[in-house]
């Protein structure tokens, strides 16, 4: 069986990165039947998670921390995960991720964490100030794909790093604690298998679409971080919003407009956006559409493609949100669900450290 696992911080409001890099991935996921090797289906199970908890590793208001908390939940079904199908859940309501965390803190060593990308950069804006969270964020999300046994974690590019940490974590642990006959005596007593207790995930990265670059500078990511928020469109960005941050955003003084060139990293995003909104248009057939256009020409035909995307998922967000009992009544469910799983592995995990586990 295959179990997906994947998540987004719930810090501000979502942008077309996280839309197109990660949740797009996670309703095609959801909806496309897995076949193994010899082309049997296999059963998947798909979890979702919210990580607030990851959210507060840099300062942050508690008032919007819960908006943005049920906000991002509600997205995800806007943007078409399916309850039915997926498990939507709060990070922080299944207690098992900062438990294992802990349990996974003490195997970790330190040097794996000072060189995670993300911690240099986002720790250099917080100078004396930056929190230990911040430099055990990928000890926690690999507690997150650990505890449901995640074969797949679909993320964008911005993610690898933390993947293979993960890896690392997972093969560290098997390594320690579960070889041997006396681990074997440990399971028998405590009425679980002697298998390694994790399992080791694969990051799913999509090709078109897995870096959405800045609107103000092609060379960097867009990013909820960016202070300025013309530099991102935000999935619930009404259309005239669209309008004009496309209106401004940063191109260049060539003529025509092309795909591939490297000296032309804009032209490259605003293209790549251009045809990530259309799924059903080939690359071909956009080039033969924008080659010969001004950038003036091409903006309104880009801000319009986006907004005609984005708009049955502002719809339909809307009406999720309305509807209060319906939204908690899935996120319910869906730690219900998680915490079965979670509590199973966690419990694997204390026998093969050599706790005392209750009866
Ligand atoms: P976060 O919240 O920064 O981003 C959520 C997802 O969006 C993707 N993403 C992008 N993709 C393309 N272009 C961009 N500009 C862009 N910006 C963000 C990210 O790759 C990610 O897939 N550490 C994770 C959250 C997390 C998680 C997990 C993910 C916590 N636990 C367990 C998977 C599994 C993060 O910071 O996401």
């Amino acid at each position: 069986a295959e179990r997906i696992l994947s998540g987004v911080q719930p810090t501000g409001s979502l942008h077309l990165g996280n839309y197109l890099g990660a949740i797009r991935q996670w309703v095609d996921f959801q909806n496309k039947e897995q076949t193994d090797e010899e082309g049997n289906v296999v059963p998947v199970e798909n979890f979702f998670c919210v990580v607030d908890l990851h959210a507060i590793t840099m300062p942050h208001d508690p008032m919007e921390l819960q908006e943005s908390t049920l906000s991002s939940a509600a997205l995800y079904l806007a943007a078409g995960i399916d309850p039915v199908k997926s498990k939507v859940f709060i990070q922080s309501h299944v207690p098992a991720h900062s438990e294992l965390t802990w349990l996974l803190n003490c195997i970790t060593p330190m040097n794996w964490l000072e060189r995670m990308i993300q911690f240099k950069e986002k720790s250099k804006k917080q100078g004396e100030s930056v929190g230990v969270g911040l430099l055990d964020y990928p000890v926690l999300m690999a507690a997150d794909i650990i505890l449901y046994q995640s074969t797949k974690v679909p993320v964008g590019e911005d993610q690898r790093q933390h993947l293979e940490i993960t890896r690392d974590i997972v093969r560290r642990f098997n390594d320690l604690f579960c070889k041997g006959n006396k681990y074997k005596k440990r399971c028998k007593a405590a009425g679980v298998a002697s298998r390694p207790v994790f399992i080791e995930p694969n990051p799913i990265i999509m090709k078109e679409g897995a870096r959405v670059m800045s609107l103000t500078d092609g060379t960097n990511k867009m990013s909820k971080s960016d202070a300025n928020d013309n530099s991102r469109i935000n999935v619930l960005d009404p259309p005239e919003t669209i309008r004009n941050k496309i209106k401004r955003c940063k191109t260049d003084d060539i003529q025509g407009i092309e795909w591939d060139n490297p000296e032309r990293p804009e032209a490259k995003n605003l293209l790549n956006i251009y045809s990530a909104v259309q799924p059903d248009r080939t690359k071909e057939d956009i080039i033969e559409e924008v080659k010969d256009l001004t950038w003036g020409d091409f903006k309104p035909l880009l801000a319009d493609a986006i907004i005609n995307h984005l708009e049955p998922i502002q719809n339909r967000y809307h009406e999720i949100r309305e509807d209060k009992d319906r939204l908690n009544e899935i996120l319910k469910e869906g730690a219900d669900a998680a915490n079965t799983v979670a509590k199973q592995t966690l419990f694997n995990t204390k026998v093969a450290m050599g706790f005392v586990t209750p009866d």
